[in-house]
């Protein structure tokens, strides 16, 4: 499986399994884990949460699919903004290994920024790294004036920003992706479906036929072919988890790629983030 650097040396996978929505009722439950636990044995390497997905729950269905593995997933969990104080993101943190089970939270986000000063969040994440609870810490919904205050404070530790970026939300590319790639700093893009939204779309539809794949699959196969890209689709159904990881076999030629531009126009001006 493809793994890309993140600024600390370490690697991380390009391709994981989003939870959002996991974890919130009982009744979905057997039929979600079910869909983690049969993505893990396909050879899914990451897992995406977050404290917020059903409020803990979808953490505990993580750790339920990955005790007694032999070989577990990257592990990516996130702090609430309203947590992301010195003391609150330690004790967060701690709270999440807990229903997670494991000792050691791979890459530690801060979800959104909110009210907690920046400076608090980064020196609790570089206590917590200094103490092995994570391997390396980074944000999510920054947008590039968020990303160069987090470098006024994170001592160039900053690992990682996850953000919404799909084929038809494409804002990111005008100056987020450039400002990121400069200093090789992975974007994870978030809702690479558009949460279901684009694969209806005929264009993308179209193409996919002519490529031999799923609109799904092509969606993902585009976030794929760009360095520094990695992605985190979603599904509760074991068919589409195969059908999603199948993505990272595809190859996309430079004409198919020129009629996504044609069919997905890239940003001609700066677009604030967007955030879902
Ligand atoms: N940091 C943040 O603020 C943030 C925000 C949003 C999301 N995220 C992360 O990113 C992950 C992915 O984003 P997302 O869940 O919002 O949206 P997504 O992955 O773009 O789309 C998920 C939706 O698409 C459906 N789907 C999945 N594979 C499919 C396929 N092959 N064919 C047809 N439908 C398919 C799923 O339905 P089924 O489940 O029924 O298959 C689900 O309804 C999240 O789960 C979460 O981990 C982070």
């Amino acid at each position: 499986m493809r793994s890309c650097k993140l600024p600390s040396g370490a690697e991380m996978p390009v391709f994981g399994i989003g939870t959002w929505r996991m974890g919130e009722s009982a009744r979905q439950r057997a039929q979600e884990l079910d869909a983690i636990v049969h993505a893990l044995d396909l050879g899914y390497p990451m897992i995406d949460t977050a404290e917020m997905y059903g409020e803990g729950g979808a953490e505990e269905l993580v750790g339920e699919a990955i005790r007694g593995r032999t070989r577990r997933p990257f592990i990516v969990s996130k702090v609430y903004p309203h947590n992301a104080t010195r003391a609150g993101t330690v004790a967060a943190c701690e709270r999440s290994l807990k229903r997670l089970g494991v000792e050691r939270i791979d890459l530690y986000l801060l979800h959104w920024r909110g009210g907690a000063p920046l400076e608090q969040t980064f020196e609790a994440f570089h206590r917590l790294k200094t103490a092995g609870k994570i391997g390396d810490f980074g944000v999510s919904n920054f947008d590039t004036d968020d990303m160069q205050d987090a470098a006024r404070h994170d001592n160039g530790e900053n690992g990682a920003n996850q953000v919404l970026y799909c084929l038809s939300r494409r804002g990111p590319e005008f100056d987020l992706v450039p400002w990121m790639r400069q200093r090789s700093i992975p974007l994870m893009a978030y809702s690479p479906l558009d949460q279901g939204g684009l694969l209806g779309k005929p264009a993308l539809r179209k193409l996919a036929g002519e490529v031999g794949c799923t609109p799904a699959q092509l969606a993902l196969a585009w976030l794929l072919a760009q360095p520094g890209v990695v992605t985190i689709p979603k599904s509760s159904s074991r068919a589409r988890m195969k059908e999603n990881l199948g993505a990272m076999e595809i190859e996309l030629s430079p004409q198919i790629l020129a009629d996504l531009d044609k069919a997905f126009l890239p940003p001609r001006a700066k677009q604030p983030l967007q955030m879902l």
